[in-house]
């Protein structure tokens, strides 16, 4: 199969999009399909709906290649060998729970125009059992074609390395066919030496959601040590730095603060707890409820902080709020503990004015009733307290002293620990940082 093979990608959101166009870049044939005329016009012209660094360069370049072409329409896969399901699995509107909807109706989209021995893959996070279910639903509907799970790894921010160069491939498979298909379409990848780990059907789903649930558990742990910290009069970057060094620990993902957020690890640990629940393994995840109350409590105890230096009432001030995504290089404000902190503030009835490099009309869009700057100066013009909540490499550039004569109180807050605290005191500030007794 190898070069020759054809492939579509389904649902062309952020993990398609870049899918189908480093699919494409390693030499495939590759068409894109959404039903959403917009994303699929604006992707066919080589323009990207979303903010993703270097993946709008080589969109374009795939697109002027000729191999990479977009369309809502369904019946552009008869032409492919191997089938991505990228579509998105959001959290449920009435529960915790996963919506599978997109999934089912994205598999039942295809299966007309399935040709003999193709291969459907999935790679959108699901809830454990829901590739056993689909491909028995799929012998019934498509007998010629087979599926298989092939969970991804990408972080918003280094999608395009994360595709091309995974640190493992994980594909969940049934038969010795679909792995050989998998190994044909990833070998330019393999020959770079990533790891390949085969695995069975409900062992590559929860590959996925165990990774997330780890790394959740591993900011919740340091979250908590802040909380401990402040409560003792310790420092918790000393501390994450000199746990560190122990490799069994590591030091990544260590950095306290405000928490995590976005469109995968919030919504994974909720829907993963709520399949352990439907499997009678409810106990065993019964500690990821507390790694989710840990992490929504840093959001309060920014805000107790707020209250603590300026008063009970918030309605007097002006609060200066630096970053609205859930992470830095990314316009995604999905679950963004930035966003929701800025949100509580202008609720408790204080006047909140939000600055981010890139995620301000997204921002926007989910509250309308916020204020935004453009600049950071701005934004921080007569403010009474400053929260830095996304750290933006452009904010530990800023100069402190030339920050303190736009403000009005020079109290900052750093909520992700990234800031200079020296450098800010020696400019006159007030520095509060999470997890670190001033
Ligand atoms: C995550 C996983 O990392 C990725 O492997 C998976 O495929 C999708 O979900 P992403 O959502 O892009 O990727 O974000 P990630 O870099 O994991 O950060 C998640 C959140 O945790 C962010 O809000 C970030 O600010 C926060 N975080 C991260 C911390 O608060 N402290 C840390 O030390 C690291």
């Amino acid at each position: 199969m190898a070069m020759n093979a054809n492939l579509s990608v389904i649902g062309c959101g952020y993990l398609g999009a870049t899918h189908a166009a480093c699919m494409s870049s390693l030499g495939f044939t590759v068409v894109g399909v959404d039903t959403d005329p917009e994303k699929v016009a604006m992707l066919s012209r080589g323009e990207l709906p979303f903010y993703e660094p270097g993946l709008d360069t080589l969109l374009a370049q795939e697109i002027k290649s000729g191999r990479l072409t977009f369309t809502t329409d369904f019946s552009a896969v008869a032409e492919s060998d191997v089938h991505f399901v990228c579509v998105g699995t959001p959290q449920s509107k009435d529960g915790l729970a996963a919506d599978l909807t997109y999934v089912k109706s994205a598999v039942a989209a295809i299966a007309p125009y399935l040709k003999d021995g193709s291969l459907v893959v999935g790679k959108s996070t699901v809830p454990v059992g829901t590739a056993q279910s689909l491909r028995k639903q799929l012998a019934e509907s498509a007998p010629q074609a087979d599926l298989a799970w092939n969970p991804e790894f990408l972080r918003e921010g280094f999608a395009v390395e994360d595709t091309l160069t995974p640190n493992r491939l994980v594909v969940g498979v049934a038969n010795d066919r679909a792995e050989e298909i998998l190994k044909d379409v990833y070998a330019p990848i393999i020959a770079l030496g990533t790891p390949w780990i085969r695995a069975d059907l409900p062992t590559a789903e929860l590959v996925k959601v165990a990774a997330n649930s780890f790394l959740a558990t591993k900011i919740s742990f340091i979250n908590a040590m802040a909380e401990v910290c402040e409560a003792a009069g310790g420092d918790v970057t000393v501390l994450a730095n000199a746990i560190g060094y122990d490799p069994r620990i590591g030091s990544r993902f260590l950095q306290a603060g405000i928490g995590f957020g976005g469109g995968c690890l919030p919504k994974d640990i909720r829907a993963f707890m709520a399949r352990a629940e439907e499997l009678g393994a409810k106990q065993a995840l019964e500690f990821l409820r507390e790694i989710d109350a840990i992490n929504l409590r840093a959001r309060q105890r920014v805000i107790d902080v707020v209250r603590s230096d300026l008063s009970e009432n918030l309605t007097p001030y002006k609060l200066a709020v630096l970053g609205a995504t859930f992470k830095p290089d990314s316009d995604d404000v999905r679950d963004s503990p930035a966003l929701d902190i800025a949100a509580q503030l202008h609720a408790a009835g204080a006047h909140v004015v939000v600055h981010d490099p890139k995620g301000i009309e997204p921002a926007r869009k989910r509250f309308p009733n916020l204020n935004f700057a453009e600049t950071v100066t701005e934004c921080v013009k007569g403010a009474d307290l400053i929260l830095h909540l996304t750290e933006w490499s452009e904010y530990r550039a800023l100069d402190p002293s030339e920050l303190g004569h736009l403000v009005k109180n020079k109290i900052i807050i750093d909520g992700r620990n990234a800031l200079d605290r020296e450098l800010w005191r020696r400019a006159g500030w007030k520095f509060h940082a999470l997890g670190r007794t001033d």
